[in-house]
């Protein structure tokens, strides 16, 4: 029985208060409107942006909301005025929004969207539809979006701005990743920092994002690639995808970036932060060489308190620059699905657990302990 124009129930996760632990629940997902595209998830991941969630560290946030945000899934079905999709597409949600009318979205020089307007906190962005309204409810009450895509429904209604249809064939089980972790590192790497061939790289945090940067400085043609985590665990899959030494910060007798610096002879080429905290910010910052040395800010982590600049630190040559979603438009992300169908780059590498979608908070467990690069969850 079709459920088109229909108020479909489903699971879901919500979080009800910051700081409370996620409650899967029965909602309501209304029908999509003008411009809007409904879509059950097929598979989701977890990235540490929704555990930040959780633990109430993100300020501004609407309550209560459904968050996820690294998803992929087939179209259900479409509201009026949409002509790009059609129901029984296999899409991925995007948090990056790509209207195609604003000054960014003509730009060839950026991904930034001016439908994110809140610039301070651009993670809070796209929390009601176009229409000011909310597709979600529970318990008689209306539940926000997160990031305009809200994955950890079953059943999530998404703007045609933030989706994309990729190939008929593609693994939804292993391109739910392009929908954030891996397209933001390899992207940082490939896009931002524009890795040259023959250079030397240091990245910095060795999680799901700081893996794909190494996968991106590797195909970019790096010659040295040095991932530095103070997790010691993640040097094997670190090394097996491409980092040719790995050091621990903890186990050093100076600071880390006095080491790479040694090690280096005067400094690498880029540095690729996706910790995300002020101090392997700073230190990946120092562990460039004067001259030409890039450092490319990947991630933030809960707490970050931000960088002390000192101008010298820039005048002796070093630039430093960011990355939004790996600098990809919309239009790259099925690209990517078909260079991974092509094996141009390892995703299942980055998949260390699958689990059905009722046991999230398990999967959030082994985030929080370091015991997991991504896990995907299966509605
Ligand atoms: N120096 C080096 N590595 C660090 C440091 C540090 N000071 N602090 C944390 N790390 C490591 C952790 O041990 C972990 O392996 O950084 C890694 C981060 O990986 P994940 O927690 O799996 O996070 P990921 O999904 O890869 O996201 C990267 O982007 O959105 C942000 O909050 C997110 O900061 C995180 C970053
Ligand atoms: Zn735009």
């Amino acid at each position: 029985m079709s459920t088109k124009g229909k108020v479909i129930k489903c699971k879901a996760a919500i979080a009800w208060e910051a700081g409370k632990p996620l409650c899967i629940e029965e909602v309501e997902v209304a029908p999509p409107k003008a411009h809007e595209i409904r879509i059950q998830i097929i598979a989701t991941s977890l990235c540490h942006t929704d555990a930040t969630v959780i633990d109430s560290k993100f300020e501004g946030l609407a309550f209560p909301v459904i968050v996820g945000h690294e998803a992929a899934g087939i179209v259900e079905s479409i509201g009026p005025e949409v002509t790009n999709f059609k129901p029984g597409d296999k899409v991925i949600p995007l948090y990056a929004p790509h209207c195609r009318k604003c000054k960014f979205c003509l730009s060839p020089l950026t991904n930034f969207c001016g439908k994110i307007s809140n610039l301070k906190n651009p993670a809070t962005h796209q929390q009601l539809m176009e229409d000011k309204t909310s597709r979600f409810t529970c318990k008689g009450k209306p539940i926000y979006h997160f990031l305009g895509i809200s994955t950890f429904s079953q059943y999530t209604v998404v703007s045609d701005i933030n989706l994309v249809k990729i190939d008929d064939d593609a693994n939804l089980e292993r391109v739910c990743l392009l929908g954030c972790g891996f397209s933001t590192g390899y992207g940082a790497a490939i896009n931002n920092a524009k890795v040259t061939p023959g250079s030397t790289c240091a990245v910095f945090g060795l999680g799901g994002v700081g893996l794909s940067a190494v996968i991106g400085c590797k195909m970019a043609g790096a010659s040295r690639i040095i991932g530095v985590d103070i997790n010691s665990e993640k040097f094997a899959k670190a090394k097996a995808l491409g980092a040719t030494e790995c050091l621990n910060p903890r186990d050093l007798h100076k600071p880390v970036q006095e080491v790479i610096t040694e090690l280096t002879k005067g400094g690498v080429d880029f540095a690729l932060d996706c910790a995300g905290g002020s101090e392997s910010m700073k230190a990946a910052l120092d562990c460039t060489t004067a001259g030409w040395g890039s450092c490319t800010f990947v991630g933030v982590a809960p707490g970050n308190k931000g960088l002390t600049l000192f101008p010298e630190t820039l005048i002796i040559g070093r630039t430093i620059n960011g990355t939004f979603f790996g600098g990809w438009k919309s239009d790259s992300i099925p690209k990517l699905v078909t260079d991974y169908k092509n094996k141009k780059f390892d995703l299942d590498a980055l998949v260390t657990h699958t689990l059905p979608f009722d046991k999230l908070s398990e999967a959030f467990d082994l985030m929080n302990q370091g015991k997991s690069i991504r896990t995907i969850l299966i509605f």
